[in-house]
């Protein structure tokens, strides 16, 4: 049972993407999270900047340097980064617009912006049992760490980077199939650092799980196999008078 992604479909896509962002002196890894997406950045020659609000880095990121800070205000120089990743960061920020605004500020000119809103991780069937475990832990007054479950719409931020002089999109998808059981996917989501925000006692969901399975109609433990999808959209800053 794997939730990996096939070698061959990550050299597509993040072999795209370092063809993208460049292998300039600064590729900027906003939200960079547990650092597995830059790993496979930096794996392909990107040279990364790393930044989050908080520092949820693993054993798998990248020996590269780490700035604490928020994507509404970027602790960095205007025109300054060859390239951004902003990976699956604008539905946790109330302020998006800001963001986007700030991204566009430090990017030098034509160097290119790869932005994702999420793509699809779990399968309808599987979703369903999170979503239970998300409501039932909103219900128990923990705080979720997405500002909103629901990614803002692609058309909203592609209107919003056009306004800002980045150019139409380029879009990279990938799918490939991921084998999960009931119980990984629920319990997955009860301890997720992504879902939950920072700081809080998570313990409760453990029953909260062992409910959402006893009345699921899947068996617990089969393995069911599910379609993830990532959807990449790659925009380009104009060049100026370079
Ligand atoms: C779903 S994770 C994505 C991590 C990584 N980019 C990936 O795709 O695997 C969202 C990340 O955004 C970060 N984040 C949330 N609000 C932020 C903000 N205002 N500025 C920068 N990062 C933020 C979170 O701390 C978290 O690491």
């Amino acid at each position: 049972m794997t939730g990996r992604m096939p070698a061959d479909v990550a050299d597509r896509l993040y072999g795209r993407l370092r063809d993208e962002l460049g292998c300039g002196p600064a590729v900027l890894d906003v939200g960079v999270g547990s650092g597995a997406v830059s790993a496979e950045l930096a794996d392909r020659g990107v040279t990364l900047v790393l930044l989050d609000v908080v520092d949820l880095r693993g054993s798998e990121a990248p020996a590269a340097p780490f700035l604490r800070g928020s994507c509404c205000a970027l602790p960095i120089r205007s025109g300054s980064v060859t390239g951004v990743h902003l990976a699956r960061v604008l539905h946790h920020v109330p302020d998006w617009r800001r963001a986007l605004a700030e991204v566009v500020r430090v990017l030098a000119p034509g160097g290119a912006l790869c932005l994702t809103l999420g793509g699809r991780s779990y399968g309808a069937e599987l979703s369903q049992l999170r979503e239970a475990v998300f409501s039932a832990g909103a219900v128990l007054g923990l705080r979720a760490a997405h500002h909103s479950h629901q990614p803002h719409g692609a058309d909203a931020v592609d209107a919003e980077l056009a306004g800002l002089g980045m150019g139409t999109p380029e879009l990279v998808d990938v799918s490939f199939p991921v084998w999960h059981t009931p119980r990984d996917a629920a319990a997955d989501a009860a301890v997720h650092p992504y879902i939950w925000a920072p700081g809080q006692d998570l313990s409760p969901l453990v029953g909260v799980v062992e409910r959402v399975l006893v009345e699921s109609p899947l068996p617990p433990d089969e393995p069911i196999r599910h379609e993830r999808v990532v959807c990449y959209r790659i925009y380009r800053a104009h060049r100026g008078d370079l």
